[in-house]
């Protein structure tokens, strides 16, 4: 996926950008903020700050506006992990090839780095570079991702359907806010900043909606294909833990073509928009293709 010049460009302002909003040499409590950078640094795939760049290329944005947007919201990712991997929640033990943050620290130091993360991305999103109004759009997009109505409020029904049947509905709907919100606030923030019509919004976020759903979809299969040392966590912890997902529902079968549907679905939002999608339609085939 990242050949072509202007992935390895992002992606190299995307490290250099995380890594100067969390210094190695910090003012403040230095076990906390050992523990967030543990948490943004030395891994990830970054598919999320790759989709602000990828809209924003797509709408014609001014490059350097994006990292801001592309940061903010791999820290809530990065925040939205901690506390998924927590033992209350999923309790997994390792993360991107290495040992969970409230293994390598401790629990009240992984949920306070949760925390902090959370708010460092609003903190950028706050003093970005950017107009007044461009920043309270970004703001108002990520903290809606984010919060009940999204990312939290989805994995709240992950949590609660642990255990239980969903119908395919109920299991759609939990997929899209715990996992599809921050890809939706991702491509957004990006069109955003190009300035995007209501129009080119409302295609986009066809698109964004139904690579969130394949990404989380792909996720559920490798969990079950997949070995750890592959993924960099642990695999097969959804069977083991009896968690609602495509496969436990469709079967493995079924599951791969809800996928293959969810890409038909992105091609056909991507088809009606100009020219400059490329990056976008990459970035879909990873979420549908990817191995890890
Ligand atoms: C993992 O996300 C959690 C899900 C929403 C499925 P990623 O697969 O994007 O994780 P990293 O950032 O690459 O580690
Ligand atoms: C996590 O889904 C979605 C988040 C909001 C973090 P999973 O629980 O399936 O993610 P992994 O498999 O642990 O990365
Ligand atoms: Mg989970
Ligand atoms: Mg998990
Ligand atoms: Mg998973």
């Amino acid at each position: 996926m990242l050949r072509e010049p202007h992935w390895a460009r992002w992606r190299q302002g995307v490290e250099t950008g995380l890594e100067r909003a969390l210094p190695a040499h910090p003012l403040g409590n230095s076990t906390l903020h050992a523990a967030m950078r543990h948490a943004v640094l030395g891994g990830g795939k970054r598919l999320r700050p790759m989709l602000v760049h990828a809209a924003g290329e797509a709408t014609g944005a001014d490059e350097a506006l994006l990292i801001a947007p592309a940061l903010a919201v791999e820290l809530v990712h990065a925040f939205s992990l901690v506390h998924d991997d927590l033992p209350a929640m999923d309790d997994d033990a390792l993360r991107r090839g290495q040992p969970t943050v409230h293994v390598a620290f401790d629990e009240a130091t992984a949920i306070l780095a949760g925390d902090a993360l959370q708010s460092l991305a609003f903190s950028l999103l706050a003093h970005a570079d950017a107009p007044a109004a461009l920043r309270v759009g970004w703001l108002a997009t990520l903290a809606d991702a984010t919060g009940m109505a999204g990312m939290c409020g989805g994995q709240a029904l992950d949590m609660a359907a642990t255990g239980q049947s969903l119908d395919l509905a109920q299991l759609e709907a939990l997929h899209a806010l715990k996992t599809g919100a921050l890809i939706r606030a991702s491509v957004r923030m990006g069109a955003l900043a190009g300035g995007a019509d209501n129009a080119t919004l409302a295609r986009l976020d066809d698109y964004a909606s139904a690579l969130g759903l394949a990404f989380q979809i792909r996720d559920d299969l490798l969990d079950i294909e997949g070995d750890s040392a592959q993924l960099g966590k642990t695999a097969g912890k959804d069977q083991a833990q009896d968690k609602s997902t495509y496969p436990a529902l469709l079967g493995m079968d079924g599951a791969r073509q809800a996928l293959q549907h969810q890409r038909e679905r992105m091609t056909a939002a991507l088809a009606g928009l100009p020219s400059g999608a490329d990056a976008l339609a990459q970035l879909g085939e990873f979420a549908v293709r990817r191995e890890h």
